[in-house]
């Protein structure tokens, strides 16, 4: 873990069998890599989420993502990101993408991202991910 103590151990295995719960539900035949997120939020809600691809793919939604659209849909537009966890079924490493990172800070400012990295599972702030992140002027 690259820093702890941002999130309880409780939370970060909630958050961590969520997404690994959601890895068997993905749609991932065209690139394999089958990607599974789980979100809490500010509220205490568990959200999970999968990736869906599509044959024109660029339609295809990331697992974060998937998990933020959940997490709308059941709480509302004040829904806020507490954490969130991105995993694959080999668990290689894999931090969340650049678009994913926007979505992430937009709802969730002072988000915890846990995913996995080359030394195993890391830990940190959105905005350290996505530094000068994008904001309607
Ligand atoms: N993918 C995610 O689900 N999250 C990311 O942050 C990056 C990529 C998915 C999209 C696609 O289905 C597959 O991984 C390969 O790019």
């Amino acid at each position: 873990m690259a820093s702890s103590g941002m999130i309880t151990a409780e939370e970060r295995r909630q958050l961590l069998d969520a997404a690994r719960g959601a890895v068997k539900n993905a749609y991932a035949p065209y690139s394999g890599l089958r990607v599974g997120a789980g979100l809490l939020t500010r509220q205490g809600h568990l959200f999970s989420g999968a990736n869906v691809e599509n044959a024109s793919f660029s339609l295809t939604i990331c697992a974060e993502r998937a998990a933020i659209a959940a997490a709308v849909a059941r709480e509302g537009a004040s829904m806020r990101i507490r954490a969130l966890a991105v995993v694959n079924e080999a668990m290689t490493p894999c931090s969340p993408c650049g678009a994913c990172r926007q979505a992430i800070l937009e709802l969730g400012p002072e988000a915890v991202v846990i995913f996995p990295g080359p030394e195993g599972l890391e830990e940190r702030k959105v905005t350290e991910l996505l530094p000068l992140a994008f904001r309607l002027p």
